[in-house]
């Protein structure tokens, strides 16, 4: 087989989602203990910014390093090389996860056994869903109390709106919680709270094994018997193809934090997760193992150094093999391009590369030359798609404070907007300038670096909107209709684009039931 095709197959690039707390980052954690990419749990810093700081920038401030160590961790497992994005715990930055999905081959969801569906995790699920993402559900903390396992399945299907297939099954849960039938496997996992180590397995037949009752007594076993019959009746077989177009999850219940039922679920992944899938490019279709490289940036890390406006962009490789050194075309530039130093991130390290595959992630030293969505390829114009914006919910106008400022001022929103910290419309009746972004913290972080990093100075003056939605419509007249109609509401996009800011859900539906002939979209993809 081919180098390239054989470094594709092995390759499962994921991110691992869920509302803060779950246990992502102990889950996360659990997996890079497998790898051997670290040695003693705790190693992995969470990369979420607690709750506690809501509002606390300099908090923030002091996580960036870690999470950008965090950011891609890769490591090997058996034959496979293991790529985990991670994604910010924090809601706020809801965008910042909506895009490293876009660089995701897979998804693995973790669900607190207690809580179930989050808000978050719906909210991410409907990314995964307009992305056809694979996903694998992993319900966490059966060692405390929680819900029954069958509610848990209905609420998954019903809330995340994806049918659902266990592929372990628990006995009992919480103080009573004695290990997993895994059904995948058909092998026993009996439970032993431990932090560091993995429980004994027992090896049995099947299910009607005696051995299950030896261990985990005639009563729990009986009811696991039901329990399987119940579920082989009402789940139809597993089916893998189902699970790789997004149209099936396949659940796990454990513990991450007692590395139980992780090895289960680590397993069954490697060899189900799709492998490095192809891309759209809004030419064509891009095949990973086209022996041209293409690749694009999703997602821009910036201040490494707050003196020198440095930052890494990060590559998601789509097809063909990334060299140090060699020439890549940036096509949004037409430039030609050599790095020199691009990184890759291996067990919690950053390594300098000479090369890369589909599916992997590059980081490349950058000063200012990247867009989120720009596109490096050995030649060909290619503009891949799927890095949406949505239609953002906290808006303010930004005033500059400090007149001398405002070239400074300027560059900053024009910089920071590119690495897609928020988005910038420009009303267009009064000309001001407006951000708006999906949570507070934003107006924070924006107004910081621009002092910090730009030395300029802003203020932002309350603006209460509902939301802003990309307008367009085949008819002309109906949209300079529109237009004159709602004057006062209307804005543009960075890119010129047609913006309609509706100061309410009311005013919003009232506008789409007056004008049919507009379409209203909720996110920049359209
Ligand atoms: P997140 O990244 O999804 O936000 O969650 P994280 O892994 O940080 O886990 C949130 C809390 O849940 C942590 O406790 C963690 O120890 C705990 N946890 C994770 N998995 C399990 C599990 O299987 N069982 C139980 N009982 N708890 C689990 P914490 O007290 O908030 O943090 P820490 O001080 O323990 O780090």
């Amino acid at each position: 087989m081919a180098v390239l095709t054989e470094e594709i197959n092995r390759r499962r690039t994921f991110a691992i989602i869920s509302h803060p707390d779950a246990g992502k980052t102990t889950l996360t954690e659990k997996l890079l203990l497998f790898g051997g990419a670290i040695h003693i749990a705790g190693a992995v810093k969470s990369n979420k910014i607690k709750k506690t700081a809501t509002s606390d920038w300099m908090e923030i401030e002091k996580q960036r390093g870690i999470s950008v160590a965090t950011s891609v961790m890769g490591f090997n497992y058996k034959d496979y090389k293991i790529n985990i994005l991670d994604t910010p715990g924090h809601q706020d930055f809801a965008e910042d996860t909506y895009r490293t999905l876009t660089a995701v081959d897979s998804v693995i969801i973790v669900v607190d056994v207690a809580k179930g569906v989050e808000m978050q995790t719906r909210k991410l699920m409907e990314v995964c869903r307009m992305r056809n993402t694979p996903v694998i559900i992993f319900v966490n903390k059966l060692d405390r109390e929680g819900r029954d396992p069958f509610e848990i399945l209905d609420e998954l299907e019903a809330e995340l709106k994806i049918a659902v297939r266990p592929l372990s099954w628990p006995i009992n849960i919480g103080a009573k919680f004695k290990g997993v039938y895994n059904i995948y496997e058909h092998s026993l996992d009996l439970f032993t709270p431990s932090k560091q180590t993995i429980s004994s397995r027992v090896e049995i037949d099947d299910v009607n094994d005696a051995r299950i009752d030896e261990n985990v007594g005639e009563a729990d076993a009986a009811k696991l018997r039901d329990d399987l019959e119940l579920i082989e009746g009402v789940y139809p077989e597993f089916d893998v193809n189902e699970y790789l177009s997004g149209k099936l999850a396949p659940v796990f219940f454990g513990s991450a934090l007692n590395m139980f039922g992780v090895k289960e679920l680590l397993d069954c992944f490697v060899e189900i997760a799709p492998t490095p899938r192809p891309v759209h490019a809004q030419e064509r279709e891009i095949n990973p193992e086209e022996d041209a490289f293409s690749g694009f940036v999703f997602k821009i890390h910036a201040n490494m150094d707050p003196n020198h406006r440095s930052c890494i962009a990060f590559v998601k490789i789509c097809s063909g093999k990334f060299e140090r050194n060699a020439n890549y075309k940036h096509v949004r530039s037409g430039k030609m391009m050599r790095f020199a130093a691009p990184t890759a991130f291996m067990a919690q390290k950053k390594n300098i590369v000479d090369e890369a595959y589909p599916g992997d992630i590059v980081g490349i030293p950058d000063t200012g030359n990247f867009k989120i969505g720009d596109t490096l390829t050995s030649g060909e114009e290619l503009h891949f798609k799927g890095l949406p914006s949505f239609s953002p919910e906290m808006f303010k106008y930004i005033e500059n404070t400090d007149p001398m400022k405002s070239k400074q001022l300027d560059k900053g929103i024009q910089q920071l907007m590119d690495e897609g910290v928020a988005q910038l419309f420009v009303n267009q009746f009064n000309g001001r300038k407006l951000i708006g972004t999906v949570g507070q913290l934003q107006f924070e972080v924006i107004q910081y670096r621009l002092l910090h990093e730009y030395g300029a100075q802003c203020r932002w003056e309350p603006l209460s909107l509902y939301k802003a939605c990309w307008i367009e419509s085949d008819d002309a007249e109906a949209l300079a209709a529109f237009k004159k109609r709602k004057h006062q509401f209307m804005a543009v996009d960075r890119d010129g684009r047609d913006v309609f800011l509706a100061d309410s859900n009311y005013v919003l539906q009232m506008a789409q039931n007056d004008f049919p002939k507009i379409k209203f979209h909720f996110s920049s993809e359209f």
